[in-house]
């Protein structure tokens, strides 16, 4: 047993006893750390400070080395697989990213090349390396990447469109073409994260930030059958590394997600967490569930809701404390230290008790 591996989130992710909940924050490096800003500011833009291993590595160990967390996610995005593949990825500041060059066609789709982790996506891999070294030998490193679905809205379509209708409407024009395009992205995205695993990742989580947008019948196509290519390949190259599948509004689809034999669960803020574990029985972990919008209130509020969601879950074992997405850059500071204090105590608290 590493330190690693004896640590309170690889503990709750395999559902061991822990003497309090874990916790970590989805988009922990950002905007809302002043020091975040900082290096970004120096790095010029953010593809600059995500593809510079020196810089991601530092970005990553701040909000370690302020509040502590019990993981740290690299710092990198969903979208530098499509970008590598060629689509050109672009910001607009205030309106989120694009591509110069969206999938168009079947025949687009067609022409999509297979990235060599080390090769097209050195850099992250280089990231993953610095930051394995320098951060506390005890605290494990969360590598990711996006559900095939969730990147495919972004290649599809251009600035604007709303509830993501333009890839909705490319898969039910071309779902010959769109069952292509997600066994691509997922054969990618399997080899962007073993190699992830190779550099020193010690789980693995995949982001389905869309996969509430689409009818279930579209959704089990695309969504979740692609999700399921990437927990089987993983699984297959990576038995030991635990994977967390995180579906925003994706409540309905809890048990689909849960029978797909990942680790462990990411639950978004909008259902209760004793509702989510009666519906998966104790298949996997949890992970969540404060709503991001909490931490712009007053710390009384901060602390009641945090302990409300500590309390929904209760004292049984497989919890890993998050927000239901990620934190926003409006949030003070201070504000996430109220919410690491609440944790640790009121978590410790519930168990002595129970
Ligand atoms: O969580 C972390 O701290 C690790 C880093 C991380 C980022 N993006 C950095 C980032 C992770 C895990 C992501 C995932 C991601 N990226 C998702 C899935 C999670 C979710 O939020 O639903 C999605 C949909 C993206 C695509 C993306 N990247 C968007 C929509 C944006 C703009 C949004 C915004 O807040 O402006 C980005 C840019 C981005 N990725 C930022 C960060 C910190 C903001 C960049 C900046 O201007 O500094």
């Amino acid at each position: 047993m590493t330190p690693r591996s004896d640590s309170l989130f690889m503990r709750a992710l395999r559902r061991e006893p822990v003497d309090r909940t874990p916790l970590w924050m989805m988009r922990q490096a950002g905007r809302y750390l002043p020091e975040y800003r900082a290096t970004r500011s120096r790095a010029g833009d953010f593809l600059t400070l995500a593809s510079t291993p020196e810089l991601a590595c530092e970005v990553t160990l701040q909000p370690i080395e302020r509040y502590g967390f019990d993981a740290a996610i690299l710092f990198s995005d969903i979208l530098i697989l499509p970008h590598v593949m060629g689509l050109g990825l672009r910001f607009t500041p205030g309106e989120g990213p694009w591509f110069e060059r969206p999938l168009k066609s079947a025949a687009d789709v067609e022409k999509l090349p297979m990235p060599d982790p080390e090769d097209d996506t050195g850099y992250v891999m280089d990231a993953v390396r610095l930051i394995r070294r320098s951060l506390p030998e005890d605290v494990p490193l969360i590598g990711f990447a996006g559900s095939p679905w969730t990147v495919a809205t972004y290649m599809i379509e251009n600035l604007g469109s709303k509830n993501h209708a333009d890839a909705r409407r490319f898969l039910l024009a071309e779902p010959e073409a769109g069952d292509t395009l997600m066994k691509h992205l997922a054969d990618a995205t399997i080899d962007y994260l073993v190699a992830q695993v190779k550099a020193g990742a010690d789980a693995l989580m995949i982001f389905d930030s869309w996969g509430g947008v689409l009818s279930t019948t579209m959704y089990k196509r695309f969504s979740l059958a692609s999700q399921q290519r990437i927990v089987d390949g993983v699984k297959q190259a990576c038995p030991d590394t635990p994977l967390i599948l995180f579906g925003k509004d994706c409540g309905q689809h809890l048990e689909k997600l849960a029978g797909t034999g990942c680790t462990a669960l990411g639950v978004d803020w909008t259902m209760d967490m004793s509702e989510a574990r009666e519906r998966v029985g104790q298949q996997v972990a949890l992970q969540g569930n404060l709503d991001p919008a909490v931490l712009l209130t007053a710390p009384d509020v901060i602390a009641a809701e945090t302990r409300r969601v500590l309390d929904s879950y209760g004292p049984s074992p497989g919890h890993i404390f998050n927000l239901g997405h990620g934190i926003t850059p409006q949030v003070p500071p201070e504000h996430v230290s109220v919410l690491v204090e609440t944790v640790r105590d009121y978590s410790a608290e519930l168990r002595s008790r129970s």
